[in-house]
């Protein structure tokens, strides 16, 4: 990416911990967590930032921001799994990104000392997590959408695709 100055640069990330699932190939993982129900799955997170999850256990879900392992070089279009299309990067949620950073909306079941446990997880198992945020429909909920080429995708061919099963027959 172009060099933007200082205000670009900004204090280095930590991670908090990290995201421990049933998901070992990329291949087979699915892609969104509407894809991923049921898959359970936990963020670990650092001794010292246990007490961060203090009152998480109010929230039905959460969002995980995360760090891609390498997904190859980013490229400035996408080839998405859902459509034969080549949308800019930033209009897609693929891994191979200028920052390789993840987001994914998960169901919280409960936090257990360090240990969040989740479901819905549709993250490799070893993810460094960068970020916890709780979902607040008050703040996230949005009625008036477009979703651009996604309204293309059929549903049926999404959720198999998504779910990376195998096309029938
Ligand atoms: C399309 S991305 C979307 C991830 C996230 N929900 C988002 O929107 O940022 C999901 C795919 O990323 C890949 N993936 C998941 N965890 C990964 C990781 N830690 N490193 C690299 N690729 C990963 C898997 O192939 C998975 O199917």
């Amino acid at each position: 990416m172009a060099e933007q100055g200082d205000a670009a640069r900004g204090p280095t990330l930590h991670f908090v911990g990290v995201i421990r699932s049933p998901h070992v190939r990329p291949e087979q993982t699915p892609i969104q967590p509407v894809f991923a129900e049921g898959v359970q799955g936990r963020a670990e997170v650092l001794p010292g930032c246990a007490e961060g999850l203090q009152h998480l256990e109010g929230f039905a879900h959460s969002g995980l921001l995360y760090r891609f392992r390498s997904a190859g070089p980013a490229r400035p279009v996408a080839q998405p799994l859902l459509q034969h299309a080549e949308p800019g990067v930033f209009a897609t949620r693929t891994p191979a990104r200028p920052n390789p950073i993840g987001l994914s909306l998960v169901r919280l079941v409960r936090p257990e000392g360090c240990v969040l446990h989740l479901q819905d997880v549709d993250v490799l198992d070893g993810t460094p997590l960068l970020d916890i945020k709780p979902y607040v429909p008050r703040f996230d909920y949005r009625t008036d959408v477009r979703t651009g080429w996604l309204d293309a995708v059929n549903e049926q061919m999404a959720r198999m695709r998504g779910r990376r099963q195998p096309p029938p027959g």
